[in-house]
């Protein structure tokens, strides 16, 4: 704007030396101001042309007031689950997102899907976020790019209170049947140590009805959803964690491999959030939930 007045200014100038030298023979001399003149609203021009060029590619990845999608498995209270009217999808992630979404200038609208689609859905363009309590682990890594991570969980064992469950040992060494999710970390862990033994569902409450109705005799799931699951229904949960300390976990926000721009900027608000103790409040308002 600046630069365009002074040019416009500039211009106004060379017109009136046009005027006022007509005839006195710096005619030409004024013309060729004039010129100039031109020459350099013309480059102005270009170089803002340029400028919105180079702006427009760059909002590629992150086109600001452009809705987002995250795509999650809402049956994993605290991080995301349905709301009592049974439609709004709430939690600890839905909390992460809105924050990082207003602070990258565009909407977040979410969808509910089975927790096995998640990756595939972000890889295949379906949706722009996975986030869904989920594992960063070197197997989805080969399809999808994570963010730095935000949580910390292990896998837990939860039973009904009158079990005869009660350590790892006896789960590993016993009879003891097992629900999962399908496609988690929990799934993948408890299949390797139990084989046949282990029942796969597409959504946690159908797990954990399975337990209730004493189809199988524990699920095995992230500890503070286990803490959730066990709080809302009576159930106990085992001292032991399912595995080893080395089992520990980090949940990421799951992005297509190739918008790097997205993933930069995903990243960097992450960070901000830690340093301003936005986690601290969000993990204050959800834990023991
Ligand atoms: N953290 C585990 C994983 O990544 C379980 C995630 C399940 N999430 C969900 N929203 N149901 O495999």
């Amino acid at each position: 704007m600046k630069k365009y007045s002074k040019i416009i200014a500039v211009a106004a100038a060379a017109c009136l030396m046009v005027g006022a030298l007509s005839g006195c023979g710096a005619k030409e001399e004024a013309e060729q101001a004039a010129e100039a003149v031109k020459e350099e609203v013309k480059d102005a021009k270009e170089e803002a042309e340029e400028k919105v060029e180079e702006a427009v590619d760059a909002g590629k990845a992150v086109i600001a007031g452009d809705t987002y999608v995250m795509g999650c498995s809402a049956d994993f209270p605290p991080f995301e689950s349905f709301d009592d009217d049974g439609a709004t999808i709430v939690g600890y992630d839905v909390d992460m997102m809105n924050e990082i979404c207003s602070r990258l200038g565009i909407e977040l609208e979410i969808q509910d899907m089975n927790f096995d689609s998640v990756v595939t859905a972000v890889q295949t363009g379906k949706i722009d976020f996975g986030v869904s309590g989920m594992t960063i682990t070197e197997e989805r890594k080969e399809n999808v790019a994570f963010s730095d991570p935000y949580f910390e969980a292990y896998q837990a064992i939860v039973v009904m209170p009158d079990s005869e469950l009660k350590t790892y040992d006896d789960l590993v060494n016993g009879e003891y049947k097992a629900g999962v999710q399908l496609g988690t970390t929990g799934d993948i862990m408890a299949t390797d140590v139990l084989g046949e033994r282990v029942s796969q569902y597409e959504k946690y409450s159908d797990a954990l009805a399975a337990l209730l109705s004493g189809k199988v005799d524990c699920m095995v799931l992230d500890l503070n959803v286990a803490k959730a699951f066990a709080k809302a229904n009576d159930l106990v949960l085992l001292d032991d964690p399912f595995g080893g300390e080395e089992d520990i976990e980090y949940y990421g926000i799951a992005m297509a491999k190739e918008n790097t721009e997205l993933l930069e900027a995903v990243n960097k608000a992450l960070a901000d959030m830690k340093a301003e103790g936005f986690f601290d409040e969000l993990d204050a308002k959800y834990a023991e939930e």
